[in-house]
């Protein structure tokens, strides 16, 4: 289901990390962009039909054996380019200019002296600049290799201490190349450069919004549902309950929701989700009360792995089961994002390998249903507003990640009744007190973890030995790195004292300082 818009920027991913940040920054001057391999076949290129191309940056030099070099027949297609940093240097290359080989990386924050402002480089308010002398502006390098001679037609535009062709255009064939990143919050003036390339130079208007995306894809679901039945496994999380309320908006009694409730959510979690979306969004909700067939499973079991393949072998088979008592169902809607399919697609790092085990909870492909993805083309922060356009509580839009296997591993060791009632109730502490502070939307998770080590306190007179519990919050870009939250004294003075007061069986809290890597943000 691949969206219909005529407004669109190609980028052409030489592998940089910021790869994902240059599509997010074009999408939000609201026009539509897709990243594609670099090595794409020049034919997808054209099908796609682009009003721009942004060629990315990249780890490699242009003089790497096997550095990522596109087609050369991307420079005939008459589209306009902006090349960025490793980008411009292939452009350079292909084009007949000469690229130095680095004697030494450029890395950090550097002064721009703009030397044309006449297009890429237009309007951009300088916070440098002192009246009487040229335009200047801070902006982030990473690059090796630098611009020696630029290729026929081009002019330099900007220089720095040490790349004196800092950004450079053609302005007859419409290319443009930079060698700092725009992309990054460091060039604060990035937005303002790519949006000059993307209006002034492709012509784009801005039209993709978040209305429009749901307009869009409401009736290219129903075109493709028609009167056929569609089931959608709800967890709670973000992704899968907008794709519940977008499908329930075009087909509506067509969807019917699975929601398997295995025992293992946070506090108040399952009677929420019942709440939202029984009740407020009136969608067919078939809520399986599993709890006790995944306790029970579960019993005994410590070694994190173990329980992961049972929990995920157990969610699809009372998912199949429930699903066969619909009836025939056709499709599976599934809150696939676009982050997973460039992961799936593109440049393969290590992260990909250390994500396998996390599709725990998800379908295997043997199902008989055909997949409506509607969230394929979207950023995690553009799926929350469609969430919200789409009228589901801020809670829900907001709510921090939560893995599939849910507290068994949050709990070292075995999973049993009562630790989870421990977790369950300390974990709605920090929640609440992290909410309360204002704290929730800055971390990507906070949580607590349950760890069966009875150690001493006192409790009156009395010695007590009672378990531990571990608070963690992170804050992290995509859960792949992450660093610890330097939460407030206070907040986790209170934390702790409320924990410690209200719930039964913890007599002590320790809060986790570890980053990712080399730790891991969960504790199993
Ligand atoms: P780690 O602990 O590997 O976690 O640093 C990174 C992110 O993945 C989540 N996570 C999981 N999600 N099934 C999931 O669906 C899993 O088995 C799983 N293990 C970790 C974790 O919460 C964090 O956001």
């Amino acid at each position: 289901m691949a969206v219909n818009i005529s407004e669109k920027i190609l980028i052409l991913d030489f592998g940089s990390q910021y790869t994902q940040l240059i599509a997010r920054r074009v999408r939000e001057g609201k026009v539509y962009s897709e990243i594609f391999s670099f090595n794409i076949h020049i034919d997808k290129i054209k099908s796609f039909n682009p009003k721009g191309i942004i060629l990315s940056g990249s780890p490699s030099s242009v003089y790497d054996k096997n550095a990522p070099i596109c087609n050369p027949e991307v420079f005939k297609l008459g589209i306009p380019i902006l090349g960025i940093c490793y980008g411009m240097q292939l452009m350079t290359r292909i084009l007949g200019g000469r690229v130095l080989k680095a004697q030494k990386r450029e890395y950090g924050r550097a002064d721009l002296i703009i030397d044309d402002d006449s297009d890429l480089l237009k309007g951009i308010s300088s916070e440098l600049s002192t009246p009487n002398s040229k335009l200047r502006t801070t902006v982030w390098m990473s690059h090796g290799d630098r611009i020696e001679e630029s290729p026929m037609g081009f002019i330099p535009i900007a220089h720095t201490e040490n790349s004196p062709i800092a950004a450079m255009r053609d302005a007859v064939r419409k290319y443009y190349a930079v060698q700092f990143h725009p992309e990054v919050v460091h060039t604060p003036a990035g937005v303002k450069i790519i949006h000059n390339f993307i209006y002034n130079i492709c012509g784009c208007i801005p039209t993709w919004t978040m209305t429009s995306f749901i307009e869009s894809s409401v009736s290219k679901i129903r075109e493709v549902v028609g009167m056929k039945k569609v089931i959608c496994a709800l967890s709670g999380g973000v992704d899968s309950s907008v794709t519940a309320a977008l499908v329930h908006r075009a087909v509506g009694d067509k969807l019917t929701c699975i929601f398997v409730d295995n025992g293992l959510l946070r506090k108040n979690e399952s009677e929420n989700i019942k709440e939202t979306f029984k009740r407020n969004l009136h969608i067919n909700l078939r809520y399986v009360d599993a709890k006790r067939r995944f306790l029970k499973k579960l019993t005994g079991v410590k070694a994190p792995e173990r329980k992961r393949k049972i929990i995920g072998r157990e969610f699809i088979r009372v998912f199949e089961e429930e699903a066969k008592k619909i009836g025939r169902v056709d499709f599976l809607a599934q809150g696939t994002l676009y982050p997973d399919v460039i992961e799936s697609t593109f440049f393969r790092g290590p992260s990909a390998t250390i994500k396998s085990h996390h599709n725990v909870g998800g379908l295997p492909t043997r199902l008989r249903f055909s997949l409506i993805e509607p969230l394929r083309e979207l950023f995690k922060d553009e799926v929350r507003f469609v969430g919200k356009e789409l009228g589901l509580p801020e809670d829900m839009v907001w709510r921090q990640p939560f893995p599939g296997p849910g507290l068994a591993i949050r709990i070292i060791g075995s999973v049993t009744d009562e630790r989870l009632v421990i977790l369950r109730d300390a974990d709605s502490v920090v929640l609440e007190e992290i909410k309360k502070a204002g704290l929730y939307k800055e971390l990507w998770q906070s949580f607590a973890v349950f760890i069966p080590v009875r150690t001493v306190g006192v409790m009156g007179d009395e010695r007590t030995y009672e378990n531990v519990i571990a608070i963690r919050a992170v804050i992290s870009q995509d859960g792949m790195t992450a660093d610890w939250a330097r939460i407030p004294y206070e907040l986790l003075g209170i934390i702790s004292n409320r924990i410690i007061n209200e719930v039964k069986g913890v007599n002590r809290v320790v809060y986790d300082i570890s980053s990712k890597p080399p730790s891991t943000i969960e504790w199993e």
